[in-house]
């Protein structure tokens, strides 16, 4: 008989146990109000899926300064006035015994123009993607310590709303990735140069974080296993990242790229329906996870292609893993996870949405989905036949009308 590995619950070094392994990755909501706060929207979303019976939900980015924003409808944690808000957002998403942490981050050269054409960043290297990135400022020292005392508050808030954990958002290319990668930090100063320096304000972070939320509170890292870019942050230096992070975090998550090179949206098209000798290895980051293993003892979560349940089982029973962390699905086969969970069902099948201009690839996949969530948001069923230049064109739309929206009213 088949063990099943992804019912199993797990406890975390700081002794929390979630339920189980499968987790709700990050996916960014973009439904704030304009005031950036949490709607019902959101508890509508998370009510959803506490009830898939997944043991964690990750939010989508949640930012720590108002216009560093990854999109216009996120949720910007800073002040006190906004705790009631998230009171009933946490609330609505622990039902089912369900944990759910905050994942918080600051996009830095990422945030489009809508929301400000001069960002902060390490270095004045601009993000050349269809005229949507601004060229950004230099960050000050005053800036940095500004950016570290904000990520604090929003983690201590986050806490004292009753999410049960945070994740400080360190990959596809954000602010904390961005000081991660030799492209993007040019600095000679102590944040820049060496890996350690760029590294310097992820660690300070997370250890400033653990002294405000304390040793019981769970505090996740997301990672790139490498930018997937020439002269990036490299495998070799995710390595030594993850060594440092030893001791001081009690979940990293793998995932990979940035708003250059969006791996996962490429890579869904690898697992698409189509002739088993064709399709590739399922869930693209794993081959970096025997590496993370033979480095660390940090309860390790993937994130990228998981599908199917035997394939999750037997990942975790060689202890490739300790959590699988699914994003689409969760949008797209929320009727089907129970049964995935209990190993009833096997696969869950991939959507891959494309209008056939590869450039175009991250904008209508992106756009498709971010389109499913507002509708679920909104009470309203999946449209899967919106199609893909659909898809692009929400997106352009939405995060235009939304930063209209919380810049005038
Ligand atoms: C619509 C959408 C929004 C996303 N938003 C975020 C986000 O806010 N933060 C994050 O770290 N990753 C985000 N991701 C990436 C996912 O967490 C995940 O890493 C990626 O989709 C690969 O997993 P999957 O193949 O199971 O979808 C997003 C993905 C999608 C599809």
């Amino acid at each position: 008989m088949t063990v099943n590995h992804l019912n199993a619950p797990l406890t975390l070094p700081c002794g929390v146990s979630l339920k189980n392994r499968l987790v709700k990755a990050a996916m960014t909501e973009r439904i704030s109000n304009r005031r950036m706060e949490p709607t019902e929207g959101h508890q509508e979303l998370y009510r959803l899926w506490a009830n898939t019976g997944a043991g964690l939900l990750i939010t989508g980015n949640v930012i720590v300064d108002p216009v560093h924003a990854e999109s216009a409808g996120n949720v910007y944690v800073g002040d006190d006035d906004i705790l009631p808000k998230l009171k009933a957002w946490a609330e609505a998403a622990k039902q089912n015994d369900t944990h759910v942490w905050v994942q918080i981050s600051h996009a830095g050269r990422q945030t489009n123009r809508f929301k400000t054409s001069r960002p902060l960043a390490p270095s004045p290297v601009q993000l050349q993607k269809m005229g949507l990135f601004g060229k950004p400022k230099a960050m000050t020292e005053v800036d940095i310590q500004g950016v570290i005392k904000n990520f604090v508050k929003a983690a201590s808030l986050c806490q004292a709303a009753g999410f049960t954990g945070v994740q400080i958002h360190s990959a596809h290319g954000y602010l904390l990735s961005q000081f991660l990668s030799p492209i993007t930090n040019q600095r000679t100063d102590a944040w820049g140069g060496s890996l350690e320096n760029r590294c310097r304000l992820l660690l300070t972070i997370v250890e400033e974080t653990r002294k405000a939320v304390g040793d019981k509170f769970p505090i996740s890292v997301k990672l790139n296993s490498s930018d997937f870019q020439r002269g990036g942050f490299s495998e070799e230096e995710s390595l030594q990242v993850i060594q440092w992070l030893e001791g001081k975090i009690d979940l990293l998550e793998v995932s990979g790229g940035t708003y250059e090179n969006l791996v996962f949206f490429e890579k869904n098209e690898e697992l698409a329906p189509q002739k088993e000798s064709t399709r590739k290895r399922e869930a693209y980051f794993m081959d970096f996870s025997k590496k993370v293993r033979a480095v660390s003892q940090i309860p390790l979560m993937i994130t990228g292609g998981f599908r199917s349940f035997d394939f999750c089982n037997q990942a975790l029973e060689n202890k490739e893993l300790d959590l699988v962390g699914m994003a689409r699905p969760f949008i797209t086969n929320i009727p089907d996870i129970p049964a995935f969970l209990a190993g009833d069902k096997n696969r869950l099948e991939n959507l891959v949405v494309r209008t056939g201009i590869k450039s175009m690839n991250d904008t209508s996949e992106g756009g498709f989905y971010a389109r499913q969530i507002v509708r679920l948001a909104a009470g309203k069923n999946l449209d899967l036949n919106m199609g893909a230049w659909n898809g692009s064109l929400f997106i352009v739309r939405h995060e235009l009308r939304k930063a209209m929206l919380s810049r005038f009213g």
